[in-house]
């Protein structure tokens, strides 16, 4: 077989690791960036970290509104899959690279797996929860990562091409957490900690929490609730909404440059608490062992909620400094396992194999 993989976001870096390996065991892969992500501590260091082979197209798209940049990357994306050919077209997560890659290969009629189907957050106001939708309804194969994306597909009424295979980060996360101590000091002291300080992890993205002033402002309060110093990689959305806003991160903010794979995974490992708005990171933090109070009011992850483990918070003092209190005080010790057995890459690879004829067919079929 002859799989294409899009990806363009930091997260789809990571996520296709395991299954690029996977793929090229036994078939052939062509890795396509979008370009969404360019900047070098945003992409290069996460091609390097998680070892990833370099693309075989750089289509160069970042910037602009949702439409703007979901169009261009669909304009860029149809001549690579008219000349590759593939047999399948293969998605990560949520992500306009996502949406953008779905769309195009349904165009074209190329068969679609989706890795990371069936997660809701039912909040229509993320952008990630339309491009997660759109996505499962346009795949063939949609590869659920727990029980609960599956239940989620069925209330949709997606029940053909669906298969339980357990999430990508776990190979992934425990192998680079393992090899990856030597680095802490080193992280620490950029962060102004010395070796043995207690600190907190945290990381916020999200439209939700950076784009209006008021909302940004209160995250950067509620942050300095946490009542040990706070490591804050500062993704590029945030970087200049705290610019925009004139918001000065001081105290026990301890603002750091965004971070490569391996660089947060040590962090991750070793931090008392982490505060995010991500979606990897909260699963991250369980694969880890490390209590989250997430600044959203919902999660796909919610089995990581339910287990425990993740709390959900708004940013407003009291509520999130009980938050906190909970999540150090209540975390149970029991961390059942969630999200499969290692091997999920593999399992994708077994997967794509044996519905290919399947999904060849539903573009056959006459009406
Ligand atoms: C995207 C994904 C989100 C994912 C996140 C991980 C969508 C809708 N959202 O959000 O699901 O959790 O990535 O980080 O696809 N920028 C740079 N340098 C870069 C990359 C981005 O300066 O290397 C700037 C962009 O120009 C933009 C901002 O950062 O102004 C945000 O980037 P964007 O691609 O719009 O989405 P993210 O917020 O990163």
């Amino acid at each position: 077989m002859k799989v294409l993989t899009v990806v363009g976001a930091r997260p789809e870096f990571v996520q296709t690791a395991p299954v690029s390996r996977a793929i090229r065991r036994r078939h052939s892969e062509v890795l396509v960036h979008t370009g969404q992500h360019h900047d070098d501590n945003m992409s290069a260091v996460f091609f390097a970290d998680c070892d990833l082979p370099p693309p075989d197209h750089q289509l160069a798209v970042s910037g602009g509104l949702h439409g703007d940049q979901t169009g261009r990357m669909m304009m860029a994306l149809e001549p690579v899959m008219l000349a590759e050919a593939p047999d399948w077209v293969l998605v990560y997560g949520d992500t306009n690279t996502t949406v953008a890659a779905a769309l195009t290969a349904s165009k074209l009629g190329l068969p679609l797996a989706h890795v990371e189907a069936g997660l809701r957050s039912h909040d229509r106001r993320m952008p990630e929860e339309i491009n997660r939708v759109m996505t499962d309804h346009l795949s063939q194969l949609l590869l659920a990562p727990t029980p609960a994306a599956v239940a989620n597909l069925e209330r949709e009424g997606i029940r053909h091409g669906v298969e339980l295979v357990g999430d990508v980060r776990v190979d992934i996360v425990l192998d680079t957490a393992r090899r990856s101590r030597p680095n802490l000091e080193k992280l620490l002291g950029r962060a102004g900690l010395l070796p043995e300080e207690p600190y907190a992890l945290a990381t916020i993205h999200r439209p939700s929490n950076t784009d209006a002033r008021e909302r940004l402002t209160a995250v950067v309060d509620a942050l300095a609730l946490v009542g040990v110093p706070v490591v804050l990689p500062v993704h590029p959305r945030l970087g200049k909404r705290l610019r925009e806003f004139e918001l000065v991160l001081g105290g026990e903010l301890r603002p750091l440059e965004p971070l490569g794979f391996v660089e947060m995974m040590t962090l991750l490992s070793s931090c008392e608490i982490v505060v995010t708005d991500s979606g990897g990171l909260q699963k991250e933090a369980y694969l880890l062992g490390r209590p989250t109070v997430t600044l959203r009011d919902t999660t796909e992850w919610t089995e990581t909620v339910e287990a425990g483990w993740n709390r959900l918070a708004e940013p407003e003092p009291e509520t999130f400094r009980a938050a906190i209190l909970a999540a150090r005080t209540r975390t149970p010790k029991a961390r059942p396992d969630l999200y499969g057995p290692p091997g999920t890459g593999k399992r994708i690879v077994d997967r794509l194999e044996a519905h290919l004829d399947a999904a060849q067919a539903v573009y056959r079929r006459t009406p």
